[in-house]
């Protein structure tokens, strides 16, 4: 029996270099997409997945990222003075009832491996969930929902995958499979962000994670790898030995978020869902393209 999944971290302490001038106040994570900050699309993911800790590691410099999930009473105040109902319930930003919110810092960004490990004391030695805000993937289930109950079967650590035109897997963690189901694959080896001739498979991690606490354990060493960033790919194939990894193929269309044409994508994508904008959206879409 696999332990329940009930803490997710977002590590949100990057840069955002590719999207400046835009990311230089305000952090990539809260740009909208639609009609959210693309936090929030994640926050409102992870509690659909029954998550109840939502762990954030921030950078000094973004501090917006938590103020977005804090009370704020001057403004719940005016909003309850003029009777706006709906909009008190918008504040809420998509976080259940229960929630814990938790905040820790990255000081300076050493890469993916070690934001997560920066939150190695609130995890504590339980399994927990990884989202990447800039990855974005819509289905009427999510992703982490999705990967959740994969983990019910597998244990171990679980990434989310998905097959991507081989000649960019120079910016993907790419995997080497085992056996693969053509949903749940059994990986034996990873290689971070190979030139596609030194890829051993077109099969890439997108950024959503369930991982082991021993990872952790493995996180301390602060090993360095591609790009000098201390890597988690790099962490979750030491461990292969001890803690099974697997990958699942999930159902959705994933948005790279963290480039400008997944971005846009993604908010096209969205909007096209809101029954009143759908068609007035298609038609200046044409305009623009004719
Ligand atoms: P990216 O690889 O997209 O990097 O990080 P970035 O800094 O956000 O953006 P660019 O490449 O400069 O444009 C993926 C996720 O991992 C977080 C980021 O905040 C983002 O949510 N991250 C990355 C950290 O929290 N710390 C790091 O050291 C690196």
């Amino acid at each position: 029996m696999s332990q329940k999944i009930s803490k997710v971290v977002f590590p949100v302490a990057g840069m955002g270099t590719r999207f400046l001038p835009a990311t230089k106040a305000v952090p990539k994570e809260m740009l909208p997409v639609f009609s959210k900050p693309l936090i929030q699309w994640s926050v409102e993911e992870a509690t659909a997945a029954g998550i109840t800790e939502f762990i954030f590691v921030t950078s000094p410099e973004k501090p917006s990222i938590i103020s977005h999930f804090q009370s704020s009473p001057a403004y719940e105040a005016m909003l309850k003075e003029r009777n706006k109902t709906d909009e008190l319930e918008l504040l809420k930003a998509g976080l259940p009832d229960n929630a814990k919110i938790t905040e820790v810092s990255q000081d300076k960004p050493l890469g993916l491996g070690h934001a997560i490990w920066c939150a190695k004391e609130v995890v504590g030695n339980e399994p927990f969930a990884v989202i990447l805000p800039d990855d974005m993937v819509l289905h009427t289930t999510g992703c982490l929902k999705q990967m959740v109950e994969t983990y019910e079967k597998t244990g171990g650590n679980l990434v989310a995958v998905e097959n991507v035109p081989a000649d960019q897997t120079f910016r993907y963690g790419i995997l080497d499979p085992e056996t693969d189901d053509g949903q749940i694959v059994k990986i034996r080896g990873m290689v971070e962000k190979p030139a596609p001739e030194d890829a051993p498979s077109d099969l890439a991690i997108i950024g959503r994670y369930i991982l082991d606490p021993m990872i952790m354990v493995t996180l301390d060493k602060g090993k360095k790898g591609a790009g000098g960033e201390i890597q988690i790919t790099d962490a979750m194939a030491d461990l292969i030995g001890t803690c099974p990894l697997h990958g699942l193929r999930f159902k959705g269309t994933r948005y790279d978020c963290g480039n400008k044409a997944g971005f846009l994508a993604a908010n096209i994508a969205y909007a096209a869902l809101d029954p009143e904008l759908v068609d007035g959206l298609q038609e200046q879409i044409r305009t623009i393209f004719k």
